[in-house]
């Protein structure tokens, strides 16, 4: 159905924008569009991290790259995004990549509605924005794709990230919604749940103090996959025309525990939960 087919998926030969493209997953699916022959518009709130992941781009590939200053939350910089994106590739935008985020995290009566605000601006509000000036010049030119990275975090309600859950789960229905409403348009639709990813995400995150460092530790020494891995597997989805992503075997596990008794699975959490502080505990964490 639509532009695509499997000769013409949507990976290939892109014209791209990807948010969020100075650091982690960002730059891993701006580098693997490059690699499958796409030209990407890099953005990011950080100029130089984007320009870094261009230059990567122009010395790996013959691709075109180029490095666009964005906060995603703030309408009026998305807004021109859309524009300059279509001057710097000289062609309309086929794939957008709203990937921008950042973690939060602490008990809900801890964490200030500064922090709140914050994470719903670029986490929510990023991905609002990049669909509502993105979406109707897809649709002005015949179709295309959005890619929106939500997390597991969009369905696994662990306690201690409630302002992060809430920004996820609210993306992983905005996707769900636009995958039909777009369909008839020639619009294709994915959404990214992963679990963990090492990428610089707690480094960049607010965290309570007492798991900083431990959820940085975490992340690079126990996930059990890369931000490489994970963009292969979104970008064979979306190319198969499918709307989920959800990537590594946990977070496999916790998407079908979930679905099959949410009751069960929100009490098995709350009796775990007192668990997961005694590790924090044990490994030496002052609480
Ligand atoms: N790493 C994980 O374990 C994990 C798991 C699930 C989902 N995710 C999601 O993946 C996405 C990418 O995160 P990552 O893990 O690569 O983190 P990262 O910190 O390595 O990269 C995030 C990038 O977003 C940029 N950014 C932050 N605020 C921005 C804003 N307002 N406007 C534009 N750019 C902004 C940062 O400068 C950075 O380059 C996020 O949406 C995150 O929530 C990550």
């Amino acid at each position: 159905m639509g532009i695509f087919n499997k000769k013409n998926p949507p990976s290939r030969n892109a014209y791209a924008v990807v948010t969020g493209a100075g650091s982690g997953i960002g730059r891993s699916f701006a580098l693997e569009l490059a690699r499958r022959g796409g030209h990407v518009v890099c953005a990011d709130i950080n100029l130089d991290a984007a320009q870094e992941t261009a230059d990567l781009i122009q010395s790996l590939t013959s691709s075109h790259a180029y490095a666009v200053q964005c906060d995603v939350g703030i309408k009026e910089q998305v807004q021109a995004l859309s524009e300059q994106a279509e001057q710097l590739l000289g062609h309309a935008v086929t794939l957008v990549i709203n990937n921008a985020g950042v973690g939060l995290g602490g008990k809900f009566d801890e964490v200030s509605l500064e922090d709140w605000q914050w994470c719903m601006h670029v986490n929510l509000w990023g991905v609002i924005h990049g669909c509502h000036y993105f979406v109707p010049k897809l649709k002005q030119n015949g179709g295309g794709a959005i890619i929106n990275v939500a997390s597991a975090a969009g369905y696994t309600a662990a306690p201690e990230m409630t302002a992060y859950n809430v920004t996820k789960s609210s993306v992983l229905a905005l996707s769900e919604t636009l995958s039909a409403e777009l369909r008839s348009a020639n619009i294709r639709v994915n959404v990214l749940c992963p679990t963990l990813v090492p990428t610089n995400i707690m480094k960049n995150g607010r965290l309570p103090k007492q798991y900083s460092g431990l959820a940085d530790q975490l992340l690079m020494n126990h996930a059990f996959t890369t931000s490489d891995d994970v963009v292969q597997k979104t970008l064979k989805q979306l190319d198969a025309d499918r709307l989920y992503t959800i990537p590594q075997p946990d977070a496999k596990l916790f998407w079908w525990m979930k679905r099959l008794s949410p009751q069960i699975y929100t009490k098995l959490l709350g009796a775990g939960y007192p668990l997961f502080n005694k590790y924090i505990k044990k490994a030496g964490a002052p609480s």
